[in-house]
C-alpha cells in the first residue's frame, strides 16, 4: 500500500490542507482523513457509512460492478467447487488454504469441542418454546462468556485460537438445539464419525430412535450454503462485532452482538422473506400481477430477493446457489415442485424486464436459498440461524484480524449534534 498521492481539501478560503490517498489490492483508493479533526477543526458526515471504510482488512474483496466475491484473493466459485466449509473457515481465519495434515488436525480440533457445557443445556429451558429461534440464539450464544472465560488475553494468538474453535465448533450444536427445543424433541449429541456440516444435519434431523443416515448430494448442498455465506465484507452485522469487540469485549457477546444485528430483515433475515413471498403469489398464473405490483411507486409490494446494494451486475453467490437449488430438488425428486418453478418463472420475467435492467436488479442469494433450505427441511423461521452458523466463521476472523491490527483503536464515531442549544433549567413551577 502506497500513500504517495495526497488529496486537498479546500474550507472557505483557508489554505487547503493535505490528505494522503490510500491505494487497496483492489477496489476504491481511500483518503486517509485521521487527521481532519486536528488540521481542519472539521469532521466527516456519513450515515450508513456510504463513502467511508472503517478499517482495513486482508480477508473478503467484494467487485459489485463485476459481480465478483473473493475470500482472501480465491473467486468463490473455486472455493465452493474445491473446498469444504472447515477448509474455508481456515483460510478465512489463517490467511491461506490448509494443507492435508493441517486440514486434518483443524478437522479433529473442531470435533473435540463441539459438545457444550451440560450447564449451558439447561439454559435453554429458560426460553418459551414459541421464542424465534434467532432470540435463544442472541441469548445462548451470549451465554457462552459465562461458560468460557478461561483463555481470555486477545493478545495471545493460543487465546484467540481457542475462542475461535470453540464457536465455530459449538455453533452448529447450538443452532440445532434452538430448532429442537422449538419442536419438543431430545436435543441430539454431537457424532464424531461424521464430517461438521454432516453432524450439523444429524443434531437436526436425527433422533435418539433412528440412527440418521447423513445424504451426501444434501450435506454437500448445505455445505456449500455456509461457504457462500462465511463473509461479506464490513456489512451490518460484521461492523457490529468489530465495534462491540473494539472495546476488548469477549469474543462470545460480541458474536451474540452480530447475530442481533444479522436479525433484521434487511440483513439477514431476507431469504426468509423471499419464501414468503413466493408463499404469497402461490401460482405461476399470478406472477405478472405481482411483476407489475413491484414497479408500481405506489405500492409497497418489492421483489424480495432481487437487488443488492453493493452487486449491481448479479450476485456470484446467487448463481451458484441456483445451481444448488437444481441438484438438491433434483436429488430429492421434487424437479416440479410449485415454489421452485414459480422462482424460475418469477426470475425469467423480471429479468427480461426493462424496469429491472434499467435499475440492474438481478437475483441475490437468498432468492433461492430459502427454497434450498425449505427442500432440506428446514423451516424458514431457521434461516437466519444457518446464515448466522456459517457467518460466525467470518465475524471471528473480522474480530482478531481488528484486535492485531498496530492502527485498531475503540470505535466511537462523531456526531452532527442538531439538538437544542445549551439552554439553563427551570425550576418546575415556572415550566
Ligand atoms: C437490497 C436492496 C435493499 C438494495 O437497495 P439499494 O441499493 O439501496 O437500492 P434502492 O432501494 O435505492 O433501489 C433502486 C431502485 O430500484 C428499485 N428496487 C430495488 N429493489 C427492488 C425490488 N426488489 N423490487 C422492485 N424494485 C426494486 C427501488 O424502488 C429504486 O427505485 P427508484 O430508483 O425508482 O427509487 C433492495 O434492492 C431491496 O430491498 N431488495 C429486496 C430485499 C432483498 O432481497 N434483500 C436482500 C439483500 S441480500
Amino acid at each position: 500500500m502506497t500513500t504517495e498521492r495526497k488529496a486537498s481539501l479546500i474550507i472557505e478560503g483557508r489554505e487547503p490542507a493535505e490528505f494522503p490517498i490510500m491505494t487497496p489490492t483492489h477496489g476504491n483508493d481511500c483518503v486517509d482523513i485521521r487527521t481532519l479533526g486536528a488540521k481542519t477543526g472539521l469532521f466527516t458526515y456519513d450515515t450508513g457509512y456510504l463513502s467511508t471504510a472503517s478499517c482495513k482488512s486482508k480477508i473478503t474483496f467484494i467487485d459489485g460492478d463485476k459481480g465478483e466475491l473473493l475470500y482472501r484473493g480465491y473467486p468463490i466459485e473455486q472455493l465452493a467447487d474445491h473446498c469444504n466449509f472447515l477448509e474455508v473457515a481456515y483460510l478465512l481465519k489463517n490467511g491461506e488454504l490448509p494443507n492435508q495434515q493441517q486440514k486434518g488436525k483443524f478437522e479433529m480440533t473442531i470435533k473435540q469441542h463441539t459438545m457444550v457445557h451440560e450447564q449451558l443445556v439447561k439454559f435453554f429451558q429458560g426460553f418459551r418454546r414459541d421464542a424465534h429461534p434467532m432470540a435463544v440464539m442472541v441469548g445462548v450464544v451470549g451465554a457462552l462468556s459465562a461458560f468460557y472465560h478461561d483463555a481470555m488475553n486477545f493478545y495471545d494468538a493460543e487465546h484467540r485460537n481457542i475462542s475461535f474453535n470453540r464457536i465455530v465448533a459449538k455453533m452448529p450444536t447450538i443452532v440445532a438445539m434452538a430448532y429442537k427445543y422449538s419442536m419438543g424433541e431430545p436435543f441430539m449429541y454431537p457424532r464424531n464419525d461424521l464430517d461438521y456440516t454432516a453432524n450439523f444435519m444429524h443434531m437436526m434431523f436425527g433422533t435418539p430412535c433412528e440412527q440418521y443416515k447423513p445424504n451426501p448430494v444434501l450435506v454437500r448442498a448445505l455445505d456449500i450454503i455456509f461457504t457462500l455465506h462465511a463473509d461479506h465484507e464490513q456489512n451490518a452485522s460484521t461492523s457490529t462485532v468489530r465495534l462491540a469487540g473494539s472495546s476488548g469485549a469477549n469474543p462470545f457477546a460480541c458474536i451474540s452482538a452480530g447475530i442481533a444485528c444479522l436479525w433484521g430483515p434487511a440483513h439477514g433475515g431476507a431469504n426468509e422473506a423471499c419464501l414468503n413471498m413466493l408463499e404469497q403469489i402461490g401460482d405461476v398464473s399470478r406472477v405478472d400481477e405481482f411483476i407489475k405490483r413491484a414497479k408500481d411507486k405506489n405500492d409497497s409490494f418489492k421483489l424480495m430477493g432481487f437487488g443488492h446494494r453493493v452487486y449491481k451486475n448479479f450476485d456470484p453467490r446467487a448463481k451458484l446457489m441456483r445451481k444448488v437449488c437444481g441438484d438438491v430438488l433434483t436429488e430429492l425428486g421434487l424437479e416440479n415442485d410449485r415454489l421452485f418453478k414459480l422462482a424460475l418463472t418469477l426470475e425469467k420475467i423480471a429479468l427480461e424486464d426493462e424496469y429491472f435492467i434499467e435499475k440492474k436488479l438481478y437475483p441475490n442469494v437468498d432468492f433461492y436459498s430459502g427454497i434450498v433450505q425449505k427442500a432440506l427441511g428446514i423451516p424458514t423461521s431457521m434461516f437466519t440461524c444457518i446464515f448466522a452458523l456459517a457467518r460466525t466463521v467470518g465475524w471471528m476472523a473480522q474480530w482478531e484480524e481488528m484486535l492485531i491490527d498496530p492502527e485498531y483503536k475503540i470505535g466511537r464515531p462523531r456526531q452532527l449534534y442538531i439538538g437544542a442549544a445549551r439552554r439553563n433549567v427551570a425550576p418546575i413551577d415556572q415550566r
